[in-house]
């Protein structure tokens, strides 16, 4: 298969939704459709329970021995489908919207009972901001659930999006008898039993057949019309170009749990979802056909065995290929590496690959080199843009609890840092750390982590932050930025990368800063340049 081919036949996407929506159920059918399990039940939950930090650990610890889950790839109808997963929980969101600069295009799973829920609306919001092209799929059809209209209407008002629906319930809960399949003009019955009803398509292009009573019965096939009509008059038709821009979602319906509307969905997914994207850069466009390969590190997964302390960096492919023991550039250090066992994802495992294609993830072995955002070249100068740190809700000190092991803390914090379980900002005044998380949960893992992988203790103090807001002046060098440097010096530090950060304290303090000092301009997340 030709370079060319190779890019063509990848889908490289990310499934959404609020935890309990059935991201998990869906995820595990379509693998089951490309014959990359074998049963239901293989797929882990990645789900989090109220508040429990052993529940994290746990699913850390199942996923240090089985990292691969991050990255399930599987082929289906020859095509290579790459699903990104992303954690549910809230706490974990950045990890998700990290994840999503790496998906060519996202599914989005809602609950048909309950509706449009909190998480959902603020991953779409991040698709929306960065024009992903966005499936949504609503589950559960075998439960009583709020009406197919209602449920459109509520998806384009809560989430800002233009829907069309590809598919049609018929009926739903109790009197759910199957789905009109308007893309592929037919009928799939439910039987409620899984697989079985790959064979009970029914082909119908013509809705107005009387077959249709005889199959679903008179009110049913009548009401059936009648919705399908007034879609047609109040719905536009699917227009993939407006797809893959961002301003159309075309909808479907089925019930994951029962393998139902799932078939359609895929089926219609790997027609119409995008090929790998181009990308840009701080220089320019990066189009995936380019012989050269260039890439971007979006997640690093710690090994959970204390014995090896080694990292999986997962760099997405933009372009070119990625050749095992390959040198190539890491642009921030300004060094060539050479990686000799490249992780691809397969299913489940993970194995070593000689060649890589855009759209792939090849998981690096790593020592502490990469950090999430770090940009692999074959030489050029450029940094992949588009991995912004969102200003974290939660901050605290962090103080060494074991004056002997100063250092272990020092280094724990900063891979930690490095693999984005929180941020730290190292106070101007005084030089104290503070970390920013996005829930409160990340503290213990990081207290729970900081002791197993690298024997060092911590405790938190409580520090009196609302947001960080990073800080830019117009001019650095005129009075009103050094008074605002003057005034605020107990509520000033630096990221990571050395950026000014102003750690306000409230709502109020922000507006009067901005009032005060115009020319000092606050934004609340990272890339601002
Ligand atoms: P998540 O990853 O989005 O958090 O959701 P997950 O797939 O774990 O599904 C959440 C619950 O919803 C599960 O039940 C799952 O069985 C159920 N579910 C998923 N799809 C459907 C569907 O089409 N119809 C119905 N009726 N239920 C569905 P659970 O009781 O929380 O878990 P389990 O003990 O059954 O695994």
């Amino acid at each position: 298969m030709s370079f060319e081919q190779e890019i063509k036949r990848r889908r490289t996407f990310g499934i959404i939704s609020h935890p309990d929506a059935g991201k998990t159920t869906l995820t595990e059918k379509l693998l089951l459709f490309g014959g990359a399990i074998q049963e239901a039940g293989a797929v882990k939950s990645n789900k989090i329970k109220k508040g429990a930090t052993s529940d994290f650990m746990e699913i850390e610890r199942q996923r240090g021995i089985s990292v691969a889950t991050s990255v399930l790839a599987f082929i289906y109808k020859d095509k290579k489908i790459n699903i990104l997963d992303t954690p549910g929980h809230k706490d974990f969101a950045e990890d998700t919207f990290r994840t999503l600069t790496a998906v060519d295009s996202v599914i989005v799973v809602i609950d048909v009972a309950k509706g449009v829920e909190e998480q959902t609306e603020k991953l779409v919001e991040v698709c929306r901001m960065r024009n992903i092209p966005m499936i949504v799929f609503i589950n559960k059809l075998d439960r009583e659930g709020k009406d197919a209209f209602d449920l459109m209407d509520e998806v384009e008002q809560k989430l800002g999006l233009h829907v069309t629906p590809l598919s049609y319930p018929i009926g739903m809960g109790y009197d759910f008898q199957g789905i009109y399949n308007i893309w592929e003009k037919n009928i799939n019955l439910f039987e409620g039993d899984s697989r079985k009803n790959i064979e009970e398509t029914i082909a119908f292009s013509d809705i107005d057949s009387p077959e249709l009573e005889k199959i679903i019965g008179e009110k049913p096939a009548n009401k059936l019309r009648e919705e399908l009509e007034l879609i047609a008059e109040v719905y536009p038709e699917f227009d993939r170009e407006a797809y893959l821009t961002g301003k159309l979602q075309p909808v479907f319906f089925g019930s994951a749990l029962n393998n139902f509307g799932v078939r359609e969905l895929l089926d219609c997914f790997i027609d119409i979802a995008p090929t790998p994207r181009a990308k840009e850069s701080d220089t320019r466009l990066v189009a995936p056909e380019e012989k050269k390969f260039s890439g971007f590190v979006f997640k690093i997964h710690a090994n959970m065995d204390p014995k090896h302390r080694d990292r999986l960096a997962f760099v997405k492919i933009v372009s070119g290929t990625f050749e095992r023991n390959k040198p190539y550039l890491h642009v921030r250090h300004g060094k060539n590496l050479k990686f000799s066992s490249p992780n691809a994802f397969f299913a489940e495992k993970k194995e070593i690959v000689d060649i890589s294609y855009p759209g792939d993830i090849v998981g690096l072995h790593d020592t502490g080199n990469f950090k999430i955002g770090d940009t692999l070249t074959e030489g050029e100068a450029m940094n992949f843009k588009g991995i912004p740190s969102f200003s974290p809700e939660h901050f605290r000190y962090i103080n060494n609890a074991d004056p002997l092991k100063a250092k272990q803390l020092e280094k724990g914090v900063d891979q930690l840092m490095d693999e984005g379980v929180a941020q730290l900002f190292t106070l101007e005044m005084n030089g104290r750390k503070v970390i920013g998380t996005v829930g409160a949960l990340q503290y213990e893992v990081i207290q729970y982590r900081l002791e197993h992988e690298y024997g060092a203790k911590c405790n938190y103090e409580n520090f009196p932050a609302y947001k960080a807001c990073w800080v830019l002046p117009d001019d650095p060098k005129n009075e009103e930025f050094k008074e605002f440097k003057r005034v605020k010096q107990k509520f000033l530090g630096h990221d990571k990368h050395g950026q000014l950060v102003f750690l306000a304290d409230s709502e109020f303090s922000i507006q009067m800063t901005n009032q005060k000092y115009p020319s000092v301009k606050l934004y609340f997340t990272s890339d601002y340049h």
